[in-house]
C-alpha cells in the first residue's frame, strides 16, 4: 500500500518571511520528524504560482533554488527516502491537470476567493488570468499526489476547501479518481494546532505578515540582518493601553508579539502569557521578542550558509523523476475519465 501523503508548497515570488516559516516550514519539518517512514512528505516550490502577480523574473530561478535550501535550513532531512522536494514546473502534469479541472470549476466560485479579491484589489490595473486561476493550479498540485494532509497557514484554508469541492464534483461525475484532502479542521488537528496560524504584519497587526508587502518594516525576512530585524520588532505597532494583554481585538500588535515569542521559543502561549500578561513593561517585552528573533535568524542563516547547490540538486532531480511518475498516473486516470485517453491499454 502506498503511504499517505503530506504535502505543502511555498512560492518563490519573494523572500520568505517569519510568517511562512512558522505557518508552513515548521509544521512540515515537525511532521517529518514525527511521521517519517509512516508518511510520504512532498515539499515543493510552486514556481508557476510565483508570478500570478508581477515579479522581477530575473530572480525567479535562483529564488526557487533558495527556497528549497530554506526547507533544509528549517530542518528538513533530505536523506529521508520518503521525502521529496521538487519544482512544480518540472512536472508538466500540474499544468495539464489544471486545464482539465478548469473545465469543472465555476467562474462564480473562483470570484469568491478572498485572496483573489484582496490581491486583485492591490493590482487592479493588471489582474491576470493566472491570479484568477491560482486555486485550480493549487488543486492540481494537491490532487496529483493523492495528498490528504496539507499543512498551510490560515490564509490558504479557503483554497483547500475549494480543492475538496472540485475533487468531489469530479469524483461524483466520473467515479473514484481523486483522493479528497482532509477538511481544514482536520488539517489543523493533524498539525497539532488549535487554529490555523496567521502571523501578523508588524506595522498593521490587523493584517497578515505578507512577503509581497512593499512595507519592509511590516515583515521579518528569513534573510534579514538580525540587527535590522531587531529594530523592526522594537518599532512594531502596539497600543497606548499600557498593560500587556493577549487580546486580538483590543491589542492586536502586542498580542502578535506574544504569539511570535511563543512560537519561536518553543514555549506554549500560556507559558509566555503567564510571564508578560498584566505587566506594563512594553519596552522590556519588545526587547525580549527582538532578542528571540535575532537569535533565531543568526542560527537559521548559519545553517543556510552550509547548504550547497550540489547537495540540493542531487535530491531535486531524483525527486522530480519520481514525482513525474506518480503525477503521470493520476493525470492518466483523469484523462481516461474525461475521454482524452482510452480505457483499454
Ligand atoms: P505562499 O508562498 O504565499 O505561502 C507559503 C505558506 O506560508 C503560509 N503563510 C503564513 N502562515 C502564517 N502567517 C502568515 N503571515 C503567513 N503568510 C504565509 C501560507 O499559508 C502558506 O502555507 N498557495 C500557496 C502555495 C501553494 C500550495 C500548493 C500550498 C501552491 N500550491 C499546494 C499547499 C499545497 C501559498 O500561498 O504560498
Amino acid at each position: 500500500m502506498s503511504k499517505s501523503v503530506i504535502l505543502t508548497g511555498i512560492r518563490s515570488n519573494e523572500e520568505p518571511t517569519l510568517g511562512n516559516y512558522l505557518g508552513a516550514f515548521v509544521p512540515m519539518v515537525q511532521m517529518q520528524k514525527e511521521y517519517a517512514g509512516d508518511y510520504q512528505i512532498n515539499m515543493f516550490v510552486p514556481d508557476l504560482h510565483s508570478f500570478t502577480t508581477p515579479i522581477d523574473h530575473s530572480g525567479l530561478y535562483r529564488n526557487t533554488l533558495n527556497n528549497l535550501k530554506y526547507f533544509v535550513a528549517a530542518g528538513l532531512d533530505l536523506k529521508n527516502p520518503h521525502t521529496f522536494i521538487y519544482r512544480q514546473s518540472y512536472i508538466p502534469a500540474h499544468s495539464e491537470l489544471t486545464w482539465i479541472l478548469d473545465c469543472f470549476t465555476y467562474v462564480g466560485e473562483m470570484s469568491r476567493m478572498t485572496q483573489f479579491k484582496e490581491k486583485s484589489g492591490e493590482h487592479n490595473d493588471s489582474v491576470t488570468m493566472g491570479l484568477f486561476n491560482y486555486p485550480v493550479l493549487m488543486a492540481a498540485d494537491i490532487l496529483l499526489y493523492n495528498a490528504k494532509h496539507i499543512p498551510v497557514g490560515e490564509d490558504q484554508f479557503q483554497h483547500i476547501e475549494i480543492t475538496r469541492d472540485i475533487a468531489t464534483r469530479f469524483n461524483n461525475k466520473f467515479g473514484d479518481i481523486f483522493t479528497i484532502p482532509e477538511a481544514t479542521q482536520q488539517q489543523t488537528s493533524f498539525m497539532k494546532r488549535d487554529a490555523g496560524l496567521r502571523i501578523r504584519s508588524l506595522t498593521d497587526p490587523t493584517k497578515k505578515m505578507s512577503k509581497s508587502s512593499t512595507d519592509e518594516k511590516s515583515k521579518i525576512l528569513l534573510i534579514d540582518d538580525p540587527e535590522v530585524a531587531r529594530k523592526k520588532i522594537m518599532s512594531a505597532t502596539t497600543d497606548s493601553i499600557g498593560v500587556i494583554n493577549f487580546d486580538w481585538e483590543a491589542q492586536p500588535g502586542i498580542t502578535s508579539l506574544l504569539q511570535i515569542k511563543a512560537h519561536l521559543s518553543g514555549k506554549s502561549q500560556d507559558e509566555v502569557n503567564a510571564q508578560w500578561v498584566g505587566t506594563t513593561k512594553y519596552g522590556e517585552f519588545k526587547a525580549a521578542v527582538a532578542d528571540e528573533v535575532a537569535t533565531f535568524l543568526m542560527d537559521f542563516q548559519a545553517r543556510l550558509a552550509s547548504i550547497t547547490d550540489d547537495q540540493l540538486l542531487y535530491k531535486l532531480e531524483a525527486s522530480e523523476q519520481e514525482m513525474r511518475r506518480i503525477a503521470g498516473e493520476t493525470l492518466l486516470r483523469a484523462q481516461i475519465a474525461v475521454g482524452l485517453r482510452s480505457k483499454e491499454k
